[in-house]
């Protein structure tokens, strides 16, 4: 080859300088510039663009590909204008299409042929599959540390609350008597299997695509073990076709994050509801709370309905890209360019939420004297006092409708069922004995509790120490 040849060719003017220009007769019409762009979103892939253009350049100079002074000045120069893209000093334009033609052509401005190189070996669909991967990654340990501090902030209100009880509910009636801090372990345990699948999802997400080239691999003799470890991929992809369009870990991300976003929403929806005059069991924060423009005495809890409105787009991102995918051909297909914006904003929405409902927890406080005083509503001890009749040998269908009777009783005279007096239980049960009213009252209810996992004092005593442990040592 002569030195002319090995030489940088100037775009043709039909290429109107796209990275394609060679084989086209006709610049891009500016309508399918502006159509199929992508840079107005896929910039913030530019950290792990860069990253994955470090990574490979410097395989490329280990495999002979390219000098080591060449990946030197590639690293350099990539340096440079991931700090004017991080300083908004870097100029974006249709005309380039996406992330990865902008840092190319930014590169090749400046380094000439060492630029044109870096290209060797890759194609943008490696390439985008790759720094989406890189992308997902932190976005999920983020998440993940976002999602730690949230059940760090119901464990601390469960330490501050451990003693307290209050009314649980089915079918938002009064059902029995708990811990608060039975309640507020119960979402620490939802949170938990968020994280568990976010790390489950990490799994698959942590795969290195890159080397796949456009869909085959490449005759060039790369060293992909050499990329994945400077990418801190645990595994690279055993299939060049796959690998390419993979896009399995966006959907399961924006799944796991849907599903989160559903936990947030139920949480969000029942503080609400306990925040209300009409329940009054909970004190929000007032700095998270928004008022009215036109009544003066309204403090409303906007923040948690936000919380609870913005899961429905995560649902929504999940629908899109599950049809996105449906009945895609093998290998990259442009479509693909479609994923972003969905995870995109499934990530942005969950760390919002995460970011109002930590500090929302932190200083929010029961309202013990309200809870205290209607505590003896709703006979919330019935089942405890069905469950000592069965412990004296009453047969379960019997107990339970013998203290169906005795509600009936204490509803008709207006009272709880420990103001019932022995004489009238004895009508309803023959042998009616004072150590049953051991089992009356919601506090004796929730002593009388002894199975694994109940709201028994000395369980949940046990689950606050083991949460204790678990998030203390957990890692992020
Ligand atoms: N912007 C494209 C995307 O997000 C990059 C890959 C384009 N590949 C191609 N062969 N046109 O999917």
């Amino acid at each position: 080859m002569t030195d002319s040849a090995k030489s940088t060719a100037a775009p043709t003017a039909a290429s109107g300088g796209k990275a394609w220009g060679g084989v086209f007769n006709v610049p891009t019409d500016k309508r399918v510039e502006a159509f199929s762009e992508s840079i107005s979103f896929d910039r913030r892939l530019a950290d792990d663009d860069i990253d994955g253009s470090i990574a490979h350049s410097r395989m490329l100079a280990d495999c002979g590909l390219i000098t080591a002074a060449e990946a030197d000045a590639i690293r350099d120069t990539l340096e440079e204008i991931r700090q004017e893209i991080a300083s908004d000093q870097f100029t974006f334009t249709a005309a380039k299409e996406d992330i990865h033609l902008h840092i190319e052509s930014a590169l090749t401005e400046r380094l000439g042929d060492t630029g044109r190189k870096l290209h060797t070996a890759r194609s943008r669909n490696d390439q985008v599959a790759t720094d989406l991967r890189l992308y997902c990654r932190r976005a999920i340990d983020r998440i993940d540390a976002g999602l730690l501090d949230l059940q760090r902030a119901f464990l601390d209100l469960a330490t501050r609350e451990q003693d307290l009880v209050i009314p649980a509910y089915t079918h938002l009636r009064r059902a029995q008597p708990v811990l608060g801090a039975h309640q507020l372990l119960g979402w620490c345990e939802k949170f938990a299997r968020d994280r568990d699948r976010l790390a489950d999802c990490r799994r698959r997400t942590n795969i290195m695509p890159l080397g796949s080239a456009a869909l085959a691999g490449t005759s060039l003799p790369i060293d992909r073990e050499k990329t994945r470890v400077a990418l801190g991929f645990a595994t690279t992809a055993a299939n060049s076709l796959d690998a390419a369009s993979d896009r399995d870990f966006v959907c399961e991300l924006s799944f796991v994050l849907s599903l989160t976003a559903v936990h947030l929403s139920q949480w969000a929806e029942e503080w609400i509801i306990y925040s209300t005059d009409e329940f009054g069991f909970l004190n929000l924060p007032e700095a998270f709370c928004t008022g009215s423009s036109i009544m003066p005495q309204k403090i409303n809890p906007d923040v948690l309905e936000l919380v609870r409105g913005k899961s429905a787009r995560t649902i929504g991102n999940v629908q899109q890209l599950l049809v996105l995918l449906k009945g895609l051909p093998t290998a990259y297909n442009r479509d693909l360019q479609e994923d972003k914006e969905a995870v995109f904003d499934s990530i942005d929405t969950l760390e919002a939420m995460l970011g109002v409902a930590a500090p929302l927890v932190a200083g929010t406080a029961f309202a013990r004297d309200r809870i205290n005083a209607s505590i003896d509503r709703g006979h919330l001890d019935a089942t405890t006092l069905m469950e000592a009749l069965i412990s004296e040998g009453v047969p379960q269908r019997t107990a339970h409708e013998t203290v169906g009777k005795l509600v009936r009783r204490a509803l008709n005279a207006g009272c709880t069922l420990a103001d019932l007096s022995d004489d009238d239980c004895r009508s309803d049960y023959a042998g009616w004995n004072a150590s049953l009213r051991n089992a009356l009252g919601a506090s004796r209810a929730v002593e009388r509790m002894v199975s694994f996992g109940s709201t028994a004092p000395a369980q949940v005593a046990e689950q606050v120490a083991a949460w204790r442990q678990r998030l203390e040592t957990a890692e992020t």
